[in-house]
């Protein structure tokens, strides 16, 4: 047993104590009082989006999962020729966003209708408040909070418009903060009885990789690809039987692109 398999115990069973007592409140690795940094990291969020998905926002329906403590990210897309915007979260977190939040980012990226950015809160994976359709999904660092991806897939699928556009960000490394850099896939060392029973609580990370969100996808009827973000630069035979031999460990942060079926057979490889 290694000094990484007990450390990462360690710092899991005292991150569940606290997620289960405290609940889910710290999305971001910085305050949410640095609005500086909010308005960066929002404005990098959608960039990757944008560069990631090849796409333009404009005349765009769009959805978003999972927007964490405010809906900056909505403001950007709205400024860059959105037709609307509404955002889904299972916590209110966005509705503790703060006035001078807004007057900031509307100082740095131009006049938007805060009224135009709606916020409902939803029952995951089901989603089942949502009833209107989108021509844009996105997440960002959310996917990987969500415990049954095939389910939400089959519910997203339902929402999204004829040539609608899925572009979800998922960062499948450890999110604890000492562990993240030093041991990405720290979460994969652990059996499934250890993690479920020790290291698990509501939004914990689900642990699934690259081809795991591409077969739910294709379950759920859509077409598919994955485009590969940070990677790991070496082997790591740490991981628990279950994650042995998988080609696709070693992609640490990556975006899924989905659309309905359109025959492109581009859109059906990893
Ligand atoms: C890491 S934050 C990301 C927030 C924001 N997208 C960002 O980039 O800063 C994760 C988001 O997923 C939501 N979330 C966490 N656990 C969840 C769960 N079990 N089911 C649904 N959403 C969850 C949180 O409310 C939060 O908005």
């Amino acid at each position: 047993m290694s000094l990484y398999y007990l450390i990462g115990l360690l710092f899991g069973v005292v991150n569940t104590i606290r997620h289960r007592v405290r609940g889910y409140r710290t999305p971001r690795p910085f305050d949410d009082s640095d609005i500086d940094r909010a308005i960066a990291h929002d404005e990098s969020v959608v960039d990757r989006w944008a560069a990631r998905g090849d796409l333009s926002f404009i005349g765009m329906k769009i959805l978003e999962l999972g927007p964490g403590p405010d809906l900056g990210t909505g403001a950007i897309m709205l400024r860059r020729g959105a037709a609307s915007y509404a955002a889904a979260d299972l916590f209110p977190l966005a509705e503790a966003a703060s006035e001078e939040f807004y007057a900031r980012l509307s100082e740095k990226i131009g006049e938007f209708d805060r009224e135009a950015l709606s916020f409902t809160l939803v029952s995951f994976p089901d989603l089942h408040e949502l009833s209107e359709k989108f021509d844009l999904v996105v997440s960002n660092a959310t996917l990987e909070h969500i415990a049954d991806i095939p389910s939400l897939f089959v519910a997203l699928s339902h929402l999204l418009a004829d040539n609608g556009i899925m572009c979800h960000h998922v960062d499948a490394k450890t999110h604890m903060r000492w562990l993240r850099d030093r041991d990405p896939l720290n979460i994969l060392r652990y059996s499934d009885t250890i993690y479920d029973r020790l290291l698990s609580f509501p939004g914990a990370p689900n642990r699934l990789r690259a081809g795991d969100y591409v077969d739910a996808a294709h379950r759920a009827g859509l077409d598919t690809r994955i485009v590969p973000g940070r990677k790991l630069d070496r082997s790591y035979p740490h991981v628990t039987a279950r994650f042995r031999n998988r080609e696709d460990l070693d992609l640490l942060t990556f975006t899924v692109i989905c659309s309905q079926p359109s025959g492109d057979p581009e859109m059906k490889v990893i």
